[in-house]
């Protein structure tokens, strides 16, 4: 098993706000659990999360109604090439 940090919301990669959008959180994923896409692709492409679980354990995503669980699958895929999932 793998020991990850966990990086919700509130964590390392929440911006503060501003009107500089390179600050800006990222679009939301997860809906019912408030990740943004920016906690998702730093867990999968930094942390090197593989399974849609580790996702799950790491961030928090995936743990509601699981609707992003197909969109989270797709950043494994991808290896978080943001452009390919959008
Ligand atoms: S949208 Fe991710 S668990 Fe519901």
């Amino acid at each position: 098993m793998i020991n990850l940090p966990l990086l919700k919301n509130g964590g390392p990669m929440n911006a503060t706000p501003s009107r500089d959008c390179s600050t800006c959180p990222g679009r939301m994923i997860c809906h019912c659990l408030q990740v943004t896409e920016d906690v998702i692709v730093h867990a999968v492409s930094v942390l090197g999360v593989r399974t849609v679980k580790e996702i799950r354990s790491c961030t928090g995503a995936g743990d509601g109604c699981t609707a992003c669980h197909r969109r989270l699958k797709q950043y494994l895929e991808c290896g978080t090439t943001t452009e390919v999932v959008r």
